[in-house]
């Protein structure tokens, strides 16, 4: 039997993996602080993290990985730490992606995105443009992504849609409002995540993904994002597998 050490005990691989995982990636400042680093150094080592966490859940056959990199509130931050947080997807362009397209991976991105700096942008269209025909787990980059933008702007389309004619007010069921979505892109079935992860010990999801994780599992950990690796992932979806997830029902 697989199995993978924690500490001194062996927990064996989850039976279950699930198929979308939301991540929150919490805790870069306060990991970089410990340190006595500026935030930046955090953002930089949680980049890395994040690409080994990526590459652990491919492997284990995930299907979906949304990773919430920048939200709309982000902007309030000090200039120099948003321009290095924008710089990221650049470097992780000519560091990263070159091997993610190896594995496979599909990389996607969700959010007011025609509003990042021209580069971040880019950067990441590239990505999307070299992976698009991969197969193997979307890794969907939440950037200046704001849950509750999402579902505004999916209503501004809808009622256009409505008043040009094109559809009518009867039509509107859950399943058209998620192709309206930022999500609308992925494969119907994977667009709303079994799991939500949330790093660094903050019990809240802070305007991520809300219609979607209507019936997510959450699972929060005092984990530091940058520390977050391939055991903490397998812990994250040992403790989904103990989950019962109903549904509603009984
Ligand atoms: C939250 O930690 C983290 C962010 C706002 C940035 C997340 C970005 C990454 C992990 C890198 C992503 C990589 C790419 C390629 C975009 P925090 O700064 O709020 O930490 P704190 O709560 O300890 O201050």
């Amino acid at each position: 039997m697989f199995g993978f050490l924690k500490k001194d005990k062996v927990i064996e691989t989850p039976a279950v993996v699930p198929a979308h995982i939301g991540v929150i990636m919490d805790g870069n400042g306060r990991w970089a602080k410990k340190r006595m680093q500026p935030r930046v150094f955090g953002h930089k080592a949680g980049m890395d993290a994040l690409r080994k966490v990526a590459i652990a859940a491919s492997d284990m056959g995930v299907k979906v990985m949304t990773v919430y990199a920048f939200s709309t509130e982000n902007w309030t931050r000090p200039d120099q730490e948003v321009k290095f947080i924008m710089n990221l997807p650049v470097e992780f362009y000519d560091k990263y992606v070159p091997e993610l397209h190896q594995k496979n991976m599909k990389i996607q991105m969700i959010g007011e995105t025609d509003r990042l700096p021209k580069q971040t942008f880019n950067a990441l269209k590239k990505a999307e443009e070299l992976t698009k025909l991969n197969t193997g787990l979307i890794l969907n980059f939440a950037l200046n992504y704001g849950g509750r933008a999402e579902i505004t702007q999916a209503l501004k389309l809808i009622a256009e849609e409505v008043s040009d004619g094109k559809i009518s007010s009867a039509d509107i069921d859950e399943e058209l409002i998620g192709d309206y979505l930022f999500t609308g892109h992925l494969p119907r079935e994977f667009r709303d995540p079994d799991l939500i992860i949330r790093t660094s010990g903050e019990l809240r999801l802070s305007n991520f993904l809300p219609w979607q994780a209507a019936y997510s599992e959450l699972y929060f950990t005092d984990v530091l994002w940058p520390d977050f690796d391939e055991q903490a992932l397998k812990e994250a979806i040992a403790e989904f597998n103990r989950r019962n997830r109903r549904f509603g029902g009984v």
